[in-house]
């Protein structure tokens, strides 16, 4: 049977997801948006395009979800963006109402899909849609870690020049301002980056990655970056559907690893068929680790916001 991808949200980062999923052809896809007519556009849109990539995947669109809940992935982009005198807690109460409505339709499943959360903000949502659908924790993962350190590669590469397939690093924590880049593992071309630049340097490399969500809000005024998160969401899929491998930094719920409970975290992990495989055990820097304790202590005081409410 063919692989089905529902992706709930057909904003930017959903309807962009889609596209990149339908380029490289990894399944039929449901688009899913209360605003259901804008996602039966959006996928009559995305169906004509498919033919330069000599796909022929189906793409539907709508608010049914009946259609999205047997999917064998699930995408959550569903959400609010902060407005002009929102507090964080604010969204955070907004989008928790919104993901909970939306883990428990999902709940309904028979199929236990995997799903990849990306609403923000994102270790609290990915926790609140673990705690809501039930689903064991390998079938529930956030998506920030990647595009946090895409976001890394591409400030290292403006620096060095350097090509992709040279460059290996991580960024693992919340997907916020305490996460924590991997600088003491971070290699160039198979060097340690601390052997190549000064601290002050690598550290505003990272600093500009911690930033990159507001450096483009500010310039795009009206919205939040979208080409990166939804390439980084597919990098996901491509590991749980196409097998291909690779450590990730994705956020998963804890139950011991690397010191953590109950909360979820982005740690170095292992996707497969499955969903989670595995968490890869990395030596952490003293620095780092502590970095990874607050970063965890932060996840948990928001976590604790919401525990209540589910
Ligand atoms: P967007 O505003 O373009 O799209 C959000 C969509 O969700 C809208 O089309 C809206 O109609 C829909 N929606 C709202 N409530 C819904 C509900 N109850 N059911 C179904 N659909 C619903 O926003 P964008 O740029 O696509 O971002 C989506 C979310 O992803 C935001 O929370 C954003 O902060 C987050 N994000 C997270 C990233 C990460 O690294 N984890 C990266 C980029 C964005
Ligand atoms: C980003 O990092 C808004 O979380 C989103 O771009």
């Amino acid at each position: 049977m063919k692989t089905r991808i529902g992706i709930v949200g057909a904003g930017n980062v959903g309807a962009t997801c889609a596209h990149i999923s339908l380029m490289k052809n990894l399944g039929d896809i449901y688009l899913l948006d209360i605003a259901a007519d804008m996602a039966k556009g959006k996928a009559i849109d995305l169906n004509q395009s498919k033919f330069l990539f000599g796909s022929d995947a189906a793409v539907d669109g709508g608010d049914d979800y009946s259609k999205l809940i047997d999917s064998d992935i699930i995408v959550i982009t569903a959400g609010l963006a902060r407005k002009p005198g929102m507090t964080r807690d604010d969204l955070l109460f907004k989008n928790f109402d919104i993901i909970k409505d939306v883990s428990l339709k999902i709940k309904q499943s028979k199929r236990t899909p995997i799903v990849i959360v990306v609403s923000n903000p994102l270790d609290i949502m990915a926790y609140t849609v673990y705690r809501i659908t039930g689903f064991p924790r390998n079938r529930v993962l956030g998506m920030a870690g990647v595009l946090d350190t895409y976001r890394f590669y591409h400030n290292i590469q403006n620096r060095l020049n350097t090509p992709y397939k040279y460059m290996d690093s991580m960024i693992l924590g919340s997907h916020g301002d305490t996460m924590v880049p991997l600088i003491s593992q971070t290699k160039i071309a198979g060097k340690f980056i601390e052997k190549m630049l000064p601290a002050e340097e690598i550290n505003a490399l990272a600093d500009r990655a911690r930033n990159g969500g507001a450096e483009i809000v500010s310039l795009l005024k009206t919205g939040s970056a979208y080409y990166a998160p939804a390439a980084s969401v597919v990098r996901m899929m491509e590991s749980i559907l196409t097998g291909r491998k690779g450590t990730l930094p994705c956020s998963v719920y804890t139950e011991g690893d690397y010191g953590y409970k109950d909360i979820f975290l982005g740690l170095p992990v292992q996707l497969g068929p499955n969903g989670l495989a595995k968490v890869v055990n990395i030596k952490l820097s003293e620095a780092e680790k502590k970095a990874l304790d607050m970063s965890a202590a932060s996840i948990a005081e928001q976590i604790a916001k919401i525990k209540d409410r589910i």
